[in-house]
């Protein structure tokens, strides 16, 4: 695979490690860079308390099939009967394959003779435990292969691993600073293609509005144009939507740092360890990092709080900031009940002081880098080929404890894209940002950076096979598409199969969403397309889709048989699992076969894609 190779970067493992004078390398494998973050963390770990010469390594990158000399050259069987490793899978539950991939690694490797030490580990996303996961296999991990490799623990010191050094000379006016663009192309003011995961493209937005119909809450229909891009997409992919943080949070981050001043002031990063990568492009500016390269808002990991403490302004918050790193349930009670983020941690343990100890390469090690949220695209590229539409609800919790509501990231920056573009007030207490890659930004009008991600969640080639789709709240958004796809195909005289959408939602007043569309693709596909909605909040009683489902047990079992395609999009923590039990119960009761059988059943679907699920948690 040649995909990884960058110009003059080995693929070969063992050279790397020999130049680099490596004796411990942490792979990971990541999409949102959780799984980055953590290698990161154990490999400074590795070093700080133990002195092991340790990297990190992205496993695309490198090749595997001389592992069989580490850690040295060896012929003899078994092939791997040197190398010793631990392993930490990062999964959620809620998925069929539940930690599969680190599970067949580990049964690799012993396979291949090498020896594990310790208890492999897995974190569990699903219960929203993947971090105390992590640290609590990290101690005895490291505990037994101290050892076993007869390392002695030695006092932690902090060590940054990135270093910053102050531009004089250079403003952010600059041309060579960046102040947002997200890499040389964007500085260049030449945004070019392909616009991938490393590469967005700067879209225009061209029609944005709200379809709840209700106060407090929102729900955003966008329509974004990819014409004059080499982006493409099939319906039932996912579109990526790059955010910025809020102003009013990047402000209270750089206040609490003590770096409101300097905010400005340009800085270049250069990683300190040969293998470390600076996860931004430098030189930039202080505010440039916190509004557009690092989850300031996001949950705070306990180890960095651990990590923080040492450098408190004052005895007492360096006390707690103890205490707090070492005490999960303290932890939970005093930060996570609260969603707090990193600046209103250290501004309520520090009583407002500054926190200017803290050398900034702790953040930028400590901070994940922001991620682009995925959304599935609610419009057919047979019927809008070059214009994506996204139904995204924007997240706000009002938190009991705490004085304002807790507001996610990327939905809160689409709601302020959208008032902004319809000349609309900005009613929340939030001075929502709307900058696009910067103050240097050349595009006329409303944009947002996205790239698109391809899915196997589809429609069969074939339109007359029948289809059942289950999506209440925004799990409906992908079937915008599939139902507008299937009424083209109607109205370009094709023979349609039945068409059923389950669809959820509070109350018929208030946020059944596009209720006028699906009359009109009613009127294209006729008796073919049935839509049953459960309003759960509208009668005496909760009613759900998987109600529905069993309402028409026999209709489900009858179409299943006729080989219909089910799908199944939205919350994946309850509703895709109860469904996928309440279909096995259908099938086990309308067959007269044992649940288990039906389970099987049902298993085997999922795996011949006659039963496909496009769900988050
Ligand atoms: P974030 O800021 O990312 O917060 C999200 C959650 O993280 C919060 O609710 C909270 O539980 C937790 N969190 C964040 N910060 C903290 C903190 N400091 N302390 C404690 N907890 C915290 N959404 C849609 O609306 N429509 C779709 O069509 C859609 N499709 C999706 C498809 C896929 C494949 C996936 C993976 C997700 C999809 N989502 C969809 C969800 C979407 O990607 C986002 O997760 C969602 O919009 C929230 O993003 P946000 O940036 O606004 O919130
Ligand atoms: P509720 O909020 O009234 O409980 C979209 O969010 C719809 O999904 C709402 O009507 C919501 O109902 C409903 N919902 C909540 N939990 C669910 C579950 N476990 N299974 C199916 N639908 C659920």
């Amino acid at each position: 695979n040649t995909n990884g190779l960058k110009a003059g970067k080995t693929r070969n493992i063992i050279e790397k490690i020999e130049e680099a004078g490596k004796n411990c390398i942490i792979f990971y494998g990541s999409q949102t860079g959780t799984a980055e973050d953590y290698a990161s963390r154990l490999a400074k770990e590795g070093k700080s308390r133990f002195g092991l010469e340790t990297m990190v390594a992205d496993l695309e990158d490198y090749d595997y099939d001389n592992l069989d000399q580490l850690p040295e050259d060896k012929s003899a069987d078994p092939p791997l009967g040197t190398l010793k490793y631990v392993t930490f899978g990062l999964g959620n539950n809620t998925y069929e394959h539940y930690n599969s991939m680190v599970r067949n690694v580990d049964k690799a490797l012993t396979k291949l003779g090498a020896h594990r030490i310790g208890d492999a580990g897995e974190g569990d996303d699903g219960a929203g435990t993947m971090e105390e996961d992590f640290l609590a296999w990290k101690e005895p991990m490291w505990a037994a292969l101290a050892k076993k490799m007869g390392l002695e623990e030695r006092e932690a010191q902090y060590e940054p691993i990135f270093g910053i050094v102050e531009r004089e000379g250079l403003t952010k006016e600059s041309q060579e600073v960046y102040v947002g663009e997200p890499n040389k192309m964007h500085l260049e003011g030449a945004a070019r293609g392909p616009f991938n995961a490393h590469n967005p493209y700067i879209a225009p937005i061209v029609e944005s509005k709200e379809i709840f119909n209700v106060k407090d809450r929102n729900c955003l229909h966008m329509e974004v144009d990819i014409s004059g891009s080499n982006l493409s997409y099939q319906t039932g992919d996912h579109i990526a939507i790059w955010p910025t943080n809020a102003g009013q949070e990047v402000d209270y981050f750089l206040d609490i740092l003590g770096l409101t001043e300097k905010r400005d002031t340009v800085i270049s990063v250069k990683a300190l360890e040969p293998t470390a990568k600076v996860p931004f492009p430098t030189p930039t500016t202080f505010d440039a990092i916190a509004r557009y390269h690092m989850e300031i808002c996001a949950p705070i990991s306990r180890q960095f709080v651990a990590t923080l403490a040492a450098f408190a302004p004052d005895e007492s918050s360096k006390a707690e900031m103890t205490k707090l790193g070492q005490d999960k349930d303290y932890f939970h009670e005093k930060v996570s009940k609260y969603h707090y983020n990193l600046a209103g941690l250290l501004r309520t343990v520090g009583g407002g002081q500054r926190w200017s100890n803290v050398p900034f390469s702790a953040f930028i090690e400590g901070l994940t880098k922001l991620q682009p949220r995925y959304y599935s695209i609610s419009s057919s590229s047979a019927v809008q080929p070059k214009k994506i539409s996204i139904t995204a609800v924007v997240e706000s919790q009002l938190i009991p404890g705490r004085a304002d509501p807790f507001q996610g990231v990327a939905t809160n920056y689409l709601l302020a894209l959208k008032q902004k573009q319809n000349g609309e007030p900005n009613p929340k207490p939030y001075g929502l940002t709307y900058e696009i890659c910067g103050p240097r930004n050349k595009y006329d009008g409303i944009h947002v950076p996205v790239h698109v991600r391809h899915s196997n969640f589809k429609l069969p080639s074939d339109p007359s096979k029948p289809i059942i789709m289950i999506g209440p709240g925004t799990g409906v958004a992908p079937f915008r598409g599939f139902v507008q796809e299937r009424a083209k195909q109607a109205e370009d005289g094709e023979s349609v199969g039945k068409t059923i959408l389950f669809f959820g939602c509070r109350k018929r007043s208030e946020d059944f969403m596009y209720e006028s569309e699906w009359e009109e693709r009613k009127r294209a596909l006729g008796d073919a397309f049935e839509m049953p909605i459960a309003f759960s909040r509208d009668g005496p009683k909760k009613v759900y889709v998987q109600h529905l489902l069993k309402e028409r047990s026999k209709e489900i079992n009858e179409l299943l048989e006729k080989k219909a395609y089910v799908y199944v999009c939205g919350d994946a923590a309850n509703m895709a699992r109860e469904v996928n039990t309440v279909l096995a119960q259908i099938i086990s009761e309308q067959r007269g076969i044992p649940e288990a059988k039906a389970e099987e059943i049902v298993k085997n679907m999922r795996a011949s894609n006659q039963y496909q699920e496009d769900v988050w948690s």
